[in-house]
């Protein structure tokens, strides 16, 4: 529980001066508490992206940007990486512990037996132009679950049918995500088979043909789950403040969800790995010249970033990177590939470390630099990254949703701002305009 401490800060505006109470978490996290700040001084705080806003008080994920440390309620990720499944994860997630064996199994069979979209939802999908890209199809469907299920969307019922709305998201959204993809393929849809585990599952709904038998690869599987568990959650980023602060205005979970699979889109956010992707192909079109792109993200007049790397928190190293780092050579070598972007990526990690400019920007490979490779190796389109960054998130973005539902704080969210536009000034009729 954060604890409200016996220090304050003072802080000075003009002749005035007030106390402001701090509060710490459970690592030793400090904030100062401004809520009384504009009461008292008419003063509000300004931070351009929240850099230094806590907008909540969360016992879900903890990170040290500065440390390189990410740890799920308490568990850290490389334990998680190594030894658990995405679904025992999501369970800690959303659920706050680690399930017992008949919590687990319970859990499972929920997620198994919701799997299936309601038939009249797969007609969605034809309405869409072979163009679309499967995140607008996504969010869009995952939104149209509310129209099917308005007992969880009632706000008093909310609660009450929590766990089962839980279920239903869990459950359906590999099932729309593969449904996206075939619909992007041409392809007849396959439906979920309840004999296979949630990664099993989703690439059998992507992969299996009529005309043909699929057998899930095992390997394949494990990296599957692997790069779900390294995405489930991590704070207050931009998609997973979208989903609480759309949330916060009483709007049910899939609605919140969906707002958060759009935030998630954007190019610096889970959009980076289709970019990442993009990147190396450009590189290795452009005969493998590592030096000319450095030196591109370096130039500011140039607009190009090295993407995959950077960010907002990590500031020495993102440890879901140096996991998928190894996994990316474990998985290739398993798979027996070989993939030139992997060298290309490898050159531009080594070059990038060794150069003043990311040194002292402290810029590093994210969680997106290396899985882009992965998921490319195990057959996944390039289009479909950003999805299988969603599909990982969501237990996360579930966690924050019900936490956000059931915190006695909770207020809506209502950023305030400073105007800077003209001051008053009286309408002119048209005829008096020059
Ligand atoms: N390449 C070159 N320069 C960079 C990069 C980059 N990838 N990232 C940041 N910089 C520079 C930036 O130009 C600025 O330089 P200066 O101070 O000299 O003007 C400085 O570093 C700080 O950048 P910023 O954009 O103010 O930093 P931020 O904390 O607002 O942004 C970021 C973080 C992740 C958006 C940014 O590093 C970036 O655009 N990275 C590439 C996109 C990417 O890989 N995104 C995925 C993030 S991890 C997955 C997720 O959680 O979403």
């Amino acid at each position: 529980m954060p604890a409200t401490t016996t220090e304050t800060a003072t802080l000075t505006v003009g002749e005035k001066s007030i106390q402001m109470p701090t509060v710490a978490g459970t690592e030793n996290e400090h904030a100062i508490d401004i809520s009384q700040l504009r009461q008292q001084t008419g003063y509000i705080t300004l931070d351009h992206g929240y850099m230094n806003t806590g907008s909540c008080l969360s016992a879900i994920t903890f990170l040290d940007g500065e440390q390189g440390i990410l740890r799920y309620r308490g568990i850290p990720i490389e334990q998680l990486a190594e030894k658990s499944t995405f679904i025992e994860v999501s369970y800690l997630l959303i659920y706050g512990k680690l399930p017992t064996k008949q919590e687990l199994a319970d859990f499972t069979t929920l997620l198994t037996r919701h799997s299936m979209i309601h038939e009249d939802m797969k007609r969605f999908f034809d309405g869409y132009p072979s163009t679309a890209h499967p995140m607008a199809i996504l969010s869009a469907m995952i939104c149209s679950m509310s129209s099917y299920y308005p007992q969880a969307v009632e706000p008093k019922r909310q609660l009450e049918q929590l766990d089962m709305t839980v279920a239903r998201v869990l459950a359906k959204m590999p099932t729309i995500a593969a449904f996206s993809y075939k619909k992007s393929m041409g392809q007849p849809f396959t439906y979920p088979k309840n004999s296979l585990s949630y990664c099993a599952n989703f690439l059998h709904m992507l992969f299996a043909v009529p005309a043909e038998e699929y057998h899930v690869d095992a390997e394949v599987e494990w990296a599957l789950n692997l790069l779900l568990i390294l995405h489930a959650d991590h704070e207050q980023n931009c998609s997973t403040s979208t989903v609480r602060l759309v949330g916060s205005s009483g709007s049910n979970m899939f609605a919140s969800i969906a707002a958060g699979i759009c935030a998630l889109w954007g190019r610096l956010h889970g959009g980076a790995n289709q970019e990442v992707m993009e990147m190396l192909e450009l590189i290795h079109a452009d005969g493998d010249n590592v030096d000319k792109y450095i030196a591109l993200a370096k130039d500011k007049k140039s607009k190009f970033r090295l993407m995959g790397f950077g960010h907002r928190v990590y500031k020495n190293f993102d440890p879901r990177a140096k996991i998928i780092k190894r996994a990316c050579d474990a998985v290739l070598a398993k798979l027996g590939k070989s993939d030139p972007l992997l060298d290309i990526a490898k050159r531009l990690e080594e070059h990038a470390l060794s150069d003043n400019y990311f040194i002292d920007h402290k810029l590093y490979p994210n969680v997106d630099f290396y899985s882009g490779i992965i998921y490319k190796a195990i057959g996944i389109p390039i289009n479909m990254f950003t999805v299988m960054f969603a599909l990982g998130r969501l237990p996360g973005w579930i966690a924050n949703w019900k936490e956000m539902l059931e915190s006695p704080n909770t207020k809506i969210g209502r950023p305030r701002q400073i105007y800077t536009g003209p001051t008053e000034h009286s309408y002119v009729p048209i005829e008096q305009r020059g």
